[in-house]
C-alpha cells in the first residue's frame, strides 16, 4: 500500500435551523486528517420558495446565514469525492426532501458510473426527540449510500467515552421540540470521531485502488467474461 494518500471528502447536508449544519461542520473537522485533505462543506439549498421561507423569521434569518458558510454541492465535487457524507435533520423519520431531491436530480445519470465507485460513505442527523427516528433517518441516508456502491463506515462504538448516548450508525443530536437546543460537546465529538473515521476509510480504499494486485482481482469479478 502507498505511503500516503491525501482525499476528496464532500460532506452533503440540509439544514432549516442550524443544529444539523453544527454537526456537519464538527464531522468536517475530524475529516481533516492531514493538511493536504479537501475538506468540502456544502449545504442543499431549500425547496420553498423565498415568500414560505420569510413568514418563518428564524428560517429566513438562518438560511441567508448558512448560505453565506456553505455553498450548494457541485457535481464535479461529488465525482472528485473520495468519501461522501450525508447529513440531514429527520423529518417525519426520513431525510429531509432537499437533500433526497439534491441526490436525485445529481445522481440520476451518474449512479452507475465507474467515477462513483468505491467511496467511502457515512450520515449524521438532528431530530427533535430521542426516538423521533433519528436511526431510521441515518440508515435512509445509508441506503442512498450503498446504491451507490459506497463502503460504508458506520460509527459503531467508537468513543467509549460517549457511549450511553450514541448510536452505531452514524453521529446524531436530539435538539428538542423547539430545534433550540444545539448539539452537545459529546455529540460534536461524536461527529468529528466519525468524520475521521469516513477520512481514514476513503484513504485505505484510495491506496488499494492504485496497486495492479487490486485492479487486477477487481476486474475478474466486474468485467464481462471474454467472448469465446
Ligand atoms: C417537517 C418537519 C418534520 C419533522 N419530523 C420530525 C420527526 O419525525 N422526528 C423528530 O424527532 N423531529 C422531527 N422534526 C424536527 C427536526 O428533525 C429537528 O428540529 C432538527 O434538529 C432540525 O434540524 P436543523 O436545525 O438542522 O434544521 C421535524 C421538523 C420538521 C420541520
Amino acid at each position: 500500500m502507498q505511503a500516503w494518500r491525501s482525499v476528496n471528502v464532500l460532506i452533503c447536508f440540509y439544514s432549516r435551523y442550524g443544529n444539523t449544519a453544527k454537526l456537519a461542520e464538527a464531522v468536517g473537522e475530524g475529516a481533516q486528517i492531514s493538511p493536504q485533505d479537501q475538506v468540502w462543506i456544502r449545504r442543499v439549498p431549500d425547496l420553498e420558495p423565498d415568500d414560505v421561507i420569510r413568514q418563518d423569521e428564524r428560517w429566513w434569518r438562518t438560511r441567508e446565514s448558512l448560505r453565506a458558510r456553505f455553498p450548494e454541492p457541485q457535481i464535479v465535487e461529488f465525482q472528485r469525492a473520495d468519501a461522501l457524507v450525508l447529513g440531514s435533520p429527520g423529518y417525519f423519520g426520513t431525510m429531509a426532501a432537499a437533500l433526497k431531491h439534491w441526490l436525485e436530480t445529481t445522481m440520476s445519470n451518474l449512479w452507475q458510473g465507474a467515477e462513483i465507485e468505491e467511496k467511502a460513505g457515512a450520515a449524521f442527523c438532528t431530530t427533535s426527540t430521542v426516538h423521533g427516528g433519528n436511526e431510521q433517518t441515518i440508515l435512509g441516508m445509508l441506503t442512498v449510500l450503498m446504491h451507490i456502491g459506497c463502503v460504508i463506515s458506520p460509527a459503531g462504538y467508537l468513543v467509549p467515552t460517549l457511549r450511553r448516548n450514541q448510536m452505531p450508525y452514524g453521529a446524531s443530536a436530539v435538539t428538542g421540540p423547539n430545534a433550540d437546543i444545539p448539539p452537545s460537546e459529546e455529540d460534536l465529538a461524536m461527529a468529528r470521531a466519525l468524520g475521521f473515521r469516513v477520512s481514514h476509510v476513503a484513504r485505505v480504499l484510495l491506496a488499494s485502488r492504485g496497486q495492479e494486485e487490486f485492479r487486477r482481482h477487481f476486474r475478474q469479478w466486474t468485467d464481462p467474461p471474454p467472448t469465446p
